[in-house]
């Protein structure tokens, strides 16, 4: 069977530890979406690994597979693989021969757009990695994929078509002098060298051929969702979104597996208790003004700083309009809530139960950013709970936790009409409280 894990909010929401908790259950795990954008912690007895490209389970010695629908640095990938064999691991990672590849030029184009958006407030305030440069391209028919570095011919066919149309976009559109980056020679020959890599260790594969196979033999696999549902480019806050589908259906599209057989499984949300925000846009439950130093402890406590770019990361409370649009965009099984730990001790917590918008009370949220922008939210106060020896209360479980954590839990679950199957209450894989395991429904 599958099991689809699934940013419900605006990324960093905690995927990494479920990943790697449920990951161990499975014989594969699989990115659907994305690139080095994503920064998944997994902390395990105090071992802290930081993984953009590789998939959370590589922890594990799980199969990981980079599916078609992702964006890959292969620069990343060997660096990770790289690093986690220095630290002992020996990672599997397979990567889709039809996913595109962030080419040098992409990342270069990713920052010189950003820079001419920013005058307009149009930046969405990226991670830098190309990743929005790169599915331009898939898009516009001229990408270059992993199976392409495998052929040099067809690689330097390809270049040549479209190295030169980014330099004069670098240079006569935005005016900004275009480097190494956008030289077919230097670019063929460092691509080549990567490609061998790849063959050299046998990375590349059909990736649905590859995952269905495993699925034919009664294996288990974990798709590992990046980002979350409202920086989905179609689900999300457009434009301060990322140019991928994070949202459930990603799974099916990004891996080559139908949606029926994803569908059959278990689709699980996982939501921070709070939200935090690295990019750009409005953001309705924002603890701004008054609320600043709030915002400051949260952000320390929860060591709320990007995984990718280090960027602090904006503070808000619970949106729960945004958890019913997520639930009912991706389809929740399960949820798991995350950082219930965080918000111990604070005089007051909130969540922005409905917005009011025109004078009009409103439950999900509008499909504009610019309306969404306008949302007055209606906070609901729920009695605080106090700080505790968490670890001990992942020992002992459920009935541990504070009740007045309890009833925020509750609360949620029922607004998204989804059972809770885990919760966080720290970042080590032994601080996760399991009520369910999703393999086992
Ligand atoms: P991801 O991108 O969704 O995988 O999340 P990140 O790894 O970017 O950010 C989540 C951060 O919170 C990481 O530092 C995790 O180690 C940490 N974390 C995850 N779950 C919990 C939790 O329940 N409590 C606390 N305090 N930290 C958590
Ligand atoms: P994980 O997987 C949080 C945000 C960026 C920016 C927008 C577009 O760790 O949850 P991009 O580089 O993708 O073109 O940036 O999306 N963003 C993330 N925010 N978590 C992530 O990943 C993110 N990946 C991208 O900050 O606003
Ligand atoms: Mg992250």
């Amino acid at each position: 069977m599958t099991v689809t894990i699934v940013g419900s909010q605006l990324g960093d929401e905690g995927k990494g530890a479920l990943v790697d908790l449920w990951g161990g259950d499975a014989d594969v795990v699989a990115r659907y979406q994305g690139g080095d954008n994503a920064g998944h912690t997994v902390v395990e007895g105090g071992d802290e690994y930081k993984l953009s490209l590789v998939p959370s389970g590589a922890v594990r010695d799980k199969v990981g597979v980079l599916g078609n629908g992702c964006v890959v640095n292969p620069k990343t990938l060997f660096s990770e693989i790289d690093e986690l064999r220095e630290r002992g691991l020996d990672p599997d990672v397979r990567v889709a021969r039809r996913a595109h590849v962030i080419m040098p030029y992409h990342r270069v184009l990713d920052g010189i757009e950003e820079d001419a958006k920013s005058d307009s407030d149009l930046d969405a305030g990226t991670t830098g990695r190309g990743i929005g440069p790169t599915y331009e391209d898939k898009a516009g028919r001229r990408g270059i994929r992993v199976g392409d570095l495998l052929d040099p011919e067809v690689l330097r066919d390809r270049l040549e078509y479209v190295v030169p149309q980014k330099r004069a976009l670098a240079e006569d559109v935005f005016g900004v002098e275009a480097g190494e980056a956008f030289d077919v020679d230097a670019v063929f020959e460092e691509y080549t060298e990567i490609g061998e890599r790849l063959r050299d260790e046998s990375m590349t594969v059909n990736a649905g051929e590859f995952l269905g196979s495993h699925l034919d033999d009664g294996d288990d696999v974990l798709f590992e969702g990046a980002q979350g549902t409202s920086i989905d480019i179609d689900h999300g806050i457009y434009p301060y979104v990322t140019s991928s589908n994070p949202t459930a259906g990603g799974a099916a599209t990004g891996t080559g597996i139908g949606p029926t057989v994803v569908g059959r499984g278990e689709v699980v949300g996982i939501v921070k208790a709070y939200l935090s925000r690295v990019g750009t846009g409005p953001l309705p439950t924002e603890l701004t003004g008054d609320d600043e130093e709030l915002a400051d402890s949260i952000r320390e406590k929860g060591g709320e700083f990007g995984t990718v770019t280090g960027r602090p990361r904006r503070i808000g409370w619970l949106d729960i309009p945004m958890l019913r649009h997520a639930a009912r965009a991706n389809g929740f099984t399960g949820i798991a809530v995350n950082h219930i730990d965080v918000l111990a001790g604070l005089d007051e917590v909130k969540v922005g139960h409905s917005y009011d918008l025109d004078g009009e009370e409103r439950f999900t949220m509008p499909a504009t950013t610019e309306r969404w922008g306008r949302c007055e939210p209606n906070l609901r106060e729920f009695e605080p709970w106090n700080d505790v020896d968490w670890m001990a209360v992942a020992e002992e479980g459920y009935d541990a936790i504070p009740d007045n954590a309890q009833a925020y839990l509750e609360y949620v679950s029922a607004e998204v009409d989804a059972p809770i199957y885990a919760i966080g209450v720290g970042p080590d894989r032994a601080e996760t409280i399991e009520l369910a395991n999703p393999f086992d429904e």
